[in-house]
């Protein structure tokens, strides 16, 4: 977890949140593997990417699929994910995904399922 937390904290650094001043950076285990994104907004603000969806596509990119575990960093304090990025790891990892929020002094655990009750899916369709 340390060596984990090193890589958030190293990461963050490279966050682009000119307009928010809060920087995220995101790291998921998937397959063996860790994949990082930090959040990337722009001037035209709806067009803001989130942290963790960009850790994902980077691991879609590398041909894994099946998420194990998040780690998301705020160097403000512990930080839930936003509500969008909660429906697209279920997608890659199911309620199982232990999701790990970790601030400055610590973190604290939660599964994906704690927060996103009877969620939408593959399933569903
Ligand atoms: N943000 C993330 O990257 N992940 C989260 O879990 C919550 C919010 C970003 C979006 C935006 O760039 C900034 O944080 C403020 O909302």
């Amino acid at each position: 977890m340390e060596r984990i937390r090193a890589l958030l904290k190293a990461h963050v650094e490279r966050a682009y949140a000119p307009y928010s001043g809060f920087p995220v950076a995101a790291l998921v285990e998937a397959e063996g593997e860790v994949f990082l994104g930090v959040n990337v907004e722009n001037a035209a603000y709806p067009l803001s990417q989130c942290a963790e969806r960009n850790a994902v596509a980077a691991m879609v990119l590398a041909g894994k699929r099946r998420i194990a575990r998040v780690h998301i960093y705020s160097p403000k304090g512990p930080i839930s994910p936003c509500g969008g990025c909660r429906q697209v790891l279920m997608e890659f990892g199911g309620p199982g995904v232990e999701v790990v929020l970790h601030g400055p002094e610590g973190y604290e655990t939660w599964t994906l399922g704690d927060l996103l009750p009877r969620a939408f899916g593959p399933e569903d369709l």
